[in-house]
C-alpha cells in the first residue's frame, strides 16, 4: 500500500500523498462518479501501457467524462510518478472523477474532471503462498449490470471481497444466476479436460487487461482456450481454477469453498501460464 510519504499527482501537481486533498464536494466522494485504472510497473517500466490507457479511455467514454489526457500524456505523467517514487516494481493508480460541483445527480456543466494518480509498491505475493495456491469462496454476484466499466463505484465489489477477507481467503468468486462472472477484483478462468475456459466478455464483467494477454500466452504455450458461459457446477468440478489481475498476475486457486481443487496443488496450466507471464513482463514493459 502507498506509504504516507509517497509522491502522488493531483490536478497538475506532484505532492506528498499525506498532504494531498480533494474537496468533499468532489463527485467521486459524493457519488462514486469516476473511473480508475491500476497499471503494473516492473523495473520502472509500464506493463501493457497501451491496453490499460485504452481501457481508461473506454471507461471515461462510457460515463461521459472527457478524457483529460492523450495516451502519451498519461504515459508521461505515469513515468514522472514512477521516477518520483522509490520502488522499482510499482502499481500506478489513476482515478478520474467528474469533478467538484454542488450536489445534484445530473451531470453538472462546465466543470473540470479531478485527475488523481498515486503509486504503491507492487504487492508481490510471498513465494510460498504462490507455490501453494490460494483459497477462494463463492458468493452471489449482486453488483450492477455495468461491470465492464472500471468505475470507482465499487461498493458491490467491496462487500463481496469482505466475505472472503473474513475467512482469510484470497478472493470471492461471483456467481450470477448459476453462471460464473468474475471475482471481486480479478478475472476467473477454469481448466477442464486440458482446455482453458473463460466466461464470455460482456457488460457484466470487467475485461481485464490480462484477458487478451492470456489469449496470447495460451497460444504461446499451446493450451486451447475457449470463451463461453461457465456454469457454477463446472467451476466446482474444474481441474484448475485461476485468477488474473494486475496485482495477482496469474494465481492458482487450490481451495474453493473449503474443498480442494483437484489435488490441492497449482496445476500444469496455471504454472505454464504463470511462467509465460513472467517472460512477457520483461518483453512488454515500456
Ligand atoms: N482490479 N475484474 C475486476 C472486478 C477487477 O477489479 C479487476 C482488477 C479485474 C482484472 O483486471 P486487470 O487484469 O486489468 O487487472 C477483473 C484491480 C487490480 C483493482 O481494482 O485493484
Amino acid at each position: 500500500m502507498p506509504s504516507a510519504d509517497s509522491v502522488c499527482y493531483l490536478n497538475g501537481e506532484y505532492q506528498a500523498l499525506s498532504q494531498c486533498q480533494v474537496s468533499v464536494l468532489d463527485r467521486g466522494f459524493i457519488f462514486g462518479d469516476g473511473v480508475y485504472e491500476v497499471i503494473p510497473v516492473y523495473g520502472r517500466r509500464v506493463f501493457r501501457a497501451d491496453a490499460h490507457l485504452a481501457r481508461l479511455s473506454r471507461s471515461l467514454n462510457a460515463v461521459g467524462i472527457t478524457n483529460p489526457c492523450s495516451g502519451d500524456g498519461w504515459l508521461a505523467l505515469a513515468r514522472e510518478l514512477i521516477a518520483r517514487n522509490a520502488q522499482d516494481d510499482q502499481c500506478i493508480y489513476i482515478q478520474v472523477t467528474r469533478g467538484v460541483a454542488r450536489r445534484d445527480h445530473a451531470f453538472p456543466q462546465g466543470i473540470e474532471p479531478t485527475v488523481f494518480m498515486m503509486s504503491f509498491p507492487f504487492p508481490h505475493l510471498p513465494v510460498a503462498k504462490r507455490a501453494g495456491g490460494v483459497a477462494c469462496i463463492t458468493a452471489p454476484d449482486l453488483r450492477w449490470r455495468n461491470g465492464h466499466i472500471k468505475s470507482t463505484s465499487l461498493l458491490g465489489n467491496v462487500l463481496a471481497r469482505q466475505l472472503s477477507a473474513e475467512v482469510d481467503a484470497a478472493e470471492t468468486i461471483l456467481i450470477r444466476e448459476g453462471w460464473l462472472t468474475e471475482a471481486s477484483a480479478s478475472n476467473v478462468w477454469i481448466v477442464r479436460n486440458g482446455r482453458l475456459c473463460a466466461p464470455l466478455r460482456d457488460r457484466d464483467k470487467l475485461e481485464g487487461i490480462r484477458v487478451s494477454l492470456l489469449e496470447e500466452l495460451s497460444q504461446e504455450v499451446g493450451i486451447p482456450l475457449e470463451f463461453r458461459p461457465i456454469a457454477e457446477w463446472e467451476l466446482r468440478c474444474a481441474d484448475e481454477i485461476l485468477l488474473t489481475s494486475a496485482t495477482k498476475e496469474v494465481l492458482s486457486v487450490t481451495t474453493l469453498d473449503q474443498r480442494t481443487v483437484s489435488d490441492g496443488q497449482p496445476g500444469v496450466v496455471s504454472q505454464a501460464l504463470y511462467a509465460a507471464y513472467q517472460k512477457a513482463k520483461g518483453e512488454q514493459s515500456v
